[in-house]
């Protein structure tokens, strides 16, 4: 694991879309897994300027989100679909069919996550997976458990992390309690994780994670096991 720890979130946000724009420029089909939250705005801006800088080429790049609530639409200004599009795919040169977040709409969402399985499998798995981190320890949105759960799956949502994402929302009631979540499985299976931390509320559980036991309490435990795993934080 390489631990780096910054100054501000301003030249985490620098590192990790180096990181990222790296990533596409050595390999510029990439498959590059994405995270929503606060975290990585600043990176998804800086990756939006190189862009338009000519600095870096999304145009051969899939995406898979990791994560998406149930019953909120792409149309749902609340959703992690319109986040992206928002956020980064609509200030990018990447393909709009060549991103994917799960349907959190689908009438049968077992079989939503068995495609979105399958559909990470036939893209030859992930490049590099970019990750935040939730206060409770977890990943995606696997919240902290009795196992690991390696499949992508229905997760219902930790009271925390309810909380947490309610200043997204106009109120807490509004938060939906569940999510679609991609699992640990094809998150360790991506040949490179990259994950951001920022704020000295975030301090206690990095430390937990990356320098605790490994343990399904802590999601984001795992990850110490993942043989090319850079995290950066930065305490403001
Ligand atoms: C979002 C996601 C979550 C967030 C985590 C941290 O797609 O997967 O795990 O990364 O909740 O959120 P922020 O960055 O808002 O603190």
């Amino acid at each position: 694991m390489k631990f780096i720890k910054v100054e501000n979130y301003e030249k985490l946000s620098r590192i990790a879309a180096s990181i990222i724009a790296s990533q596409v420029t050595v390999k510029p089909c990439s498959v590059l897994g994405l995270a929503t939250g606060s975290s990585p705005l600043g990176a998804y801006a800086r990756l939006a300027q190189m862009c338009s800088d000519g600095d870096v080429d999304f145009s051969e790049v899939i995406s898979v989100n990791l994560d998406e609530y149930v019953g909120l639409d792409g149309t749902n200004d609340q959703s992690y679909r319109y986040f992206m599009d928002t956020n980064l795919f609509s200030k990018i040169n990447i393909k709009p069919e060549n991103t994917s977040v799960p349907n959190g709409c689908a009438k049968d969402l077992k079989a939503e996550c068995e495609r979105y399985d399958a559909l990470i499998e036939s893209l030859g798995g992930i490049d590099l997976q970019l990750l935040g981190i939730g206060l409770d320890g977890h990943i995606g949105f696997n919240e902290p458990d009795s196992v690991f759960t390696k499949e992508t799956h229905e997760v219902v949502l930790d009271e925390s992390t309810i909380e947490a994402n309610a200043r997204f929302f106009a109120s807490i009631d509004d938060v939906p309690k569940t999510a679609v979540t991609m699992g640990m499985g094809a998150i360790m299976k991506a040949r490179k994780v990259l994950l951001i931390a920022n704020g000295k509320g975030k301090r206690d559980i990095v430390e937990k994670a990356f320098f605790g036991p490994i343990t399904p309490a802590v999601p984001a435990s795992i990850l110490q096991l993942h043989p090319d795993l850079t995290v950066i934080y930065s305490e403001n």
